[in-house]
């Protein structure tokens, strides 16, 4: 795929699995990036399961589509630019079954036909795995690197592994690891809880010689913004830090 005039930089947020919380990190990133001034835009590369306007509350919002091509929805705090599948479903409960060279045409059409305007970055939250829509987008788009997700448990991390080791293969720039769910504060005492065991991303990323971005912890507030589509409103210290290490490979 060419490169597209109207976004400067294109981020892909991968894991190995499924659940560990790579939708709620792209959409924490793009929406700590807006804060920042950045334009911004989020492709929901998960088309069999999509997430993200459910996370922004974009409900019974249709994209406008004309001759030009299709134009993202804004989400209305801070004017991200959004494409789903399930902003063009008439329902957003009914499924997509697809094989793959079908889910990888669609990643292509959001990429082509989509009239993004003037992103400073691009955020494809991609489906879980390997598969095919991951290897159309390390292989065909003009991907600026991808932000690794893992939750630390070993099987996790166990699979994520082989997400990075597809992204190196490819040749691919590994932008860095986040460490989702790591801990749980106790909102009384403020103790820290570990309920899967030491955070492991930090040994991780060293072992494997890629930046590690940080951690998040379990946040039931998170989980809740996330179902009520209020995902804008969200804020923690953390996901500034990550941020801050991801910018400092763009600078
Ligand atoms: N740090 C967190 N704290 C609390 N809940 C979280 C956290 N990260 C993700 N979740 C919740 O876990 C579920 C899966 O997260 P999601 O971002 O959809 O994962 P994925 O995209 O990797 O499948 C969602 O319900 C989400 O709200
Ligand atoms: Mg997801």
């Amino acid at each position: 795929m060419e490169l597209n005039p109207n976004i400067n930089r294109t981020i892909a947020v991968m894991s190995g699995k499924g659940g560990v919380g790579k939708s709620s990190v792209s959409a924490l990133l793009t929406v700590e990036m807006a804060r920042r001034g950045l334009k911004v835009g989020i492709m929901d590369a998960d088309i069999t399961g999509p997430s993200v306007p459910t996370m922004f509350g974009i409900v019974n919002i249709r994209p406008t589509i004309n001759e030009a091509g299709i134009f993202p929805v804004e989400t209305e705090k801070y004017k991200i630019q959004v494409i789903s599948i399930n902003l063009l479903l008439e329902r957003p409960d009914q499924p997509v079954i697809w094989r793959g060279p079908l889910l990888s045409k669609a990643i292509q059409d959001f990429w082509n036909e989509v009239l993004w305007s003037d992103l400073d970055f691009l955020i494809l939250d991609m489906p879980p795995g390997t598969g095919d829509v991951p290897l159309t987008v390390l292989q065909s788009m003009p991907l600026d690197g991808a932000v690794i997700v893992s939750s630390p448990q070993d099987l996790a991390f166990m699979i994520v592994k082989k997400a990075i080791h597809m992204v190196q293969q490819l040749q691919k720039p590994v932008l860095g690891l986040v460490e989702n769910m790591s801990f749980i504060q106790c909102p009384k005492c403020q103790e820290i809880i570990y309920p899967f065991g030491q955070p492991k991303g930090k040994d991780i990323s060293t072992q494997l010689q890629i930046p590690f971005l940080g951690e998040l912890p379990i946040d039931p507030v998170l989980s809740e913004y996330c179902d009520a589509g209020k995902i804008e409103e969200y804020e923690n210290p953390k996901i500034k830090n990550i941020v801050d290490m991801l910018m400092v490979g763009f600078s």
